[in-house]
């Protein structure tokens, strides 16, 4: 064999063999599932607080017990959304921490405009505390079972794993 093909040949054989060196299973990344910590205990203080916050500035359109508004998923004539339920029945626990911080702080001017409708969600980065916006959202995870919290809780250490790499 000419002396570039066996060069060429030895090149491509080395990096299949460097390639496969991993016996196949993904990279632990941290934040992966099996670097998840313990499910964190929610801190009654900050339920009780958050059961007051969620009272007065969120219960008009989340629903005073979580359920969201009627037929949430249709959207009102003027193309507006409705208010999802925050209970295990609505899609908040499919997303991390950060991103329900981001949500309460700046309700509907978050989203892009391409989206095929408008939400009226109020921002609420002015008017409530971190303090606040933290123990809503602990109240509103208080009223999920375990799997849905654990569910997660992963996507929020992802987040989190994501922004330190
Ligand atoms: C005027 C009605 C209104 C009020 C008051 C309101 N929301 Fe909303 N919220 C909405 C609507 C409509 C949506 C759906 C569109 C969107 O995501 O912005 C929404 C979406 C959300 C989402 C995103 C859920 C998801 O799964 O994407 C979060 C989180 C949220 N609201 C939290 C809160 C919290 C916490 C409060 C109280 C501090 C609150 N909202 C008060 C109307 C409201």
């Amino acid at each position: 064999m000419p002396l570039n093909k066996y060069l060429l040949l030895t090149v491509v054989l080395a990096f299949l063999m460097t390639a496969c060196q991993n016996d196949g299973s993904l990279p632990v990344r941290p934040g992966s599932p099996d670097t998840v910590p313990p499910l964190p205990t929610l801190h009654p203080n900050a339920v009780a607080l958050g059961q007051q916050v969620y009272a007065q500035h969120c219960a008009a359109c989340h629903g005073p017990e979580l359920e969201g508004e009627p037929n949430w998923q249709e959207q009102n004539e003027d193309r507006s959304f409705r208010a999802p339920p925050h209970d295990a029945s609505g899609h908040t626990w499919h997303h991390s921490d950060a991103v329900l911080i981001e949500a309460t702080r700046l309700g509907g001017s978050r989203l892009p405009d391409n989206i095929g409708g408008t939400s009226n969600m109020p921002a609420f980065a002015d008017s409530l505390s971190d303090e606040e916006i933290l123990a809503v959202l602990t109240y509103i995870k208080s009223s999920w079972p375990d799997n849905i919290r654990q569910i997660q809780w992963e996507a929020t250490v992802r987040d989190q794993a994501e922004v330190t790499e």
